[in-house]
């Protein structure tokens, strides 16, 4: 099969023609429809040459395809022959391939009215908003703060904040976001870059009490952004779009005003779930993506044009995801 590589010394990624793998007892073998580029998909890369052997590492956290071979188990012979969500459970198998071999709990049955070009796309983001609902709703938050707001996520937070009630203040890092987010039906969108954001956004979140700021950017402007958040904020970072090693925060402030900082991490949230709660939240997923969300693509590549498509993602992220097309010759 043909597959995606990371080429040592430039870090270029390159195709390579390999054995397709074997699935193992509890594993699938996926035919690859489609495979997004996700922002930690370049984080991974980043991290590979000290993380894993590049000889055998093959990039592509999540997409979708058909189940063509099963390992032992009951859930792999239940999936045998489906169309299918998944992300990849090893380094040495990912998605940006013609064929993945992951753990069937790894996998979900795409729903008939979902493409497969949507279907990639349908795990860590969709799954990852509906997460931040469930924080809000625990926690009680009015209305929220998500910063690179312009995001496939982005796009997510504010459609389910529409469905639930619950404003969102959308942050964005230029004029040309506003204007794009204002034409979707945004209603609340601030500039990062405007001299006047840190006062119009505490203005903004004291009046709506948007008491939880979701930040995926971690720049420098964070600890003035926290400053002026209501009292008793919770502010929790998913991101590292700056590639920041670290955040300040004035310690002042949080203890005047009762601020939180916590992480988050899809992975860690699912594992404290449980397979029931993940079940539930896939269906909802599920519903979701074959009723009102439909995620912006803005290129599809082969995988032999595979530097192509990253440099076309890195251009301009927020005009829509790239996606990899592994069977296909554009
Ligand atoms: N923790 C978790 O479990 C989890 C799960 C899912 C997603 N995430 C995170 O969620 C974020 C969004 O993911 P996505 O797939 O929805 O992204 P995406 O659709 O690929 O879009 C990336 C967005 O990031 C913005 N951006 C890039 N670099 C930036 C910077 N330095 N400062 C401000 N904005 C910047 C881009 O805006 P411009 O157009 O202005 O460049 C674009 O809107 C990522 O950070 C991702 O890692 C985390």
């Amino acid at each position: 099969m043909k597959a995606l590589f990371l080429e040592m010394p430039e870090s270029r990624l390159v195709i390579r023609e390999v054995s397709v793998p074997e699935p193992g007892p509890g594993e699938v073998l996926i035919k690859i429809a489609a495979a997004p580029i996700n922002p930690s998909d370049l984080a991974r890369l980043k991290d590979a040459p000290a993380e894993y052997d590049l000889t055998t590492f093959i990039p592509g956290l999540e997409g979708s395809g058909t189940v063509i071979a099963a390992g032992k188990g009951i859930l792999p012979r239940l999936w045998l022959g489906k169309r299918v969500a998944c992300s990849s459970s090893i380094s040495t198998s990912g998605s940006w391939a013609e064929y993945m071999v992951t753990s069937a709990g790894s996998c979900f049955p795409l729903n008939k009215k979902v493409t497969d070009e949507q279907g990639c796309m349908s795990l860590v983001n969709p799954l990852t908003a509906l997460s931040f609902f469930e924080i809000i709703k625990q926690n009680r938050h009015k209305a929220l703060i998500n910063n690179a707001a312009g995001s496939a996520l982005g796009r997510m937070v504010e459609l389910l904040g529409k469905k639930n009630n619950i404003p969102v203040i959308n942050l964005v890092r230029n004029q040309k976001s506003v204007e794009s987010l204002k034409s979707q039906g945004s209603q609340y969108v601030l500039n990062s870059s405007d001299p006047s954001f840190i006062t119009d956004l505490g203005i903004l979140s004291k009046d709506l009490q948007a008491t939880v700021l979701f930040d995926s950017v971690c720049s420098r402007q964070l600890q003035e952004m926290i400053e002026v958040l209501p009292h008793n904020s919770s502010v929790i970072i998913y991101g590292n779009l700056t590639g920041e090693k670290e955040i300040c925060v004035n310690p002042r402030n949080l203890i005047a005003n009762n601020i939180n900082i916590a992480g988050f991490y899809l992975a860690n949230k699912a594992k404290e779930n449980g397979l029931f709660k993940n079940m539930l939240n896939i269906m909802k997923v599920s519903h979701l993506m074959s009723t009102d969300l439909t995620i912006k693509i803005q290129g599809r590549f082969s995988l032999d044009k595979a530097q192509e498509a990253i440099d076309t993602y890195l251009n301009n992220m927020s005009a829509g995801k790239v996606i990899f097309v592994p069977g296909s010759y554009f």
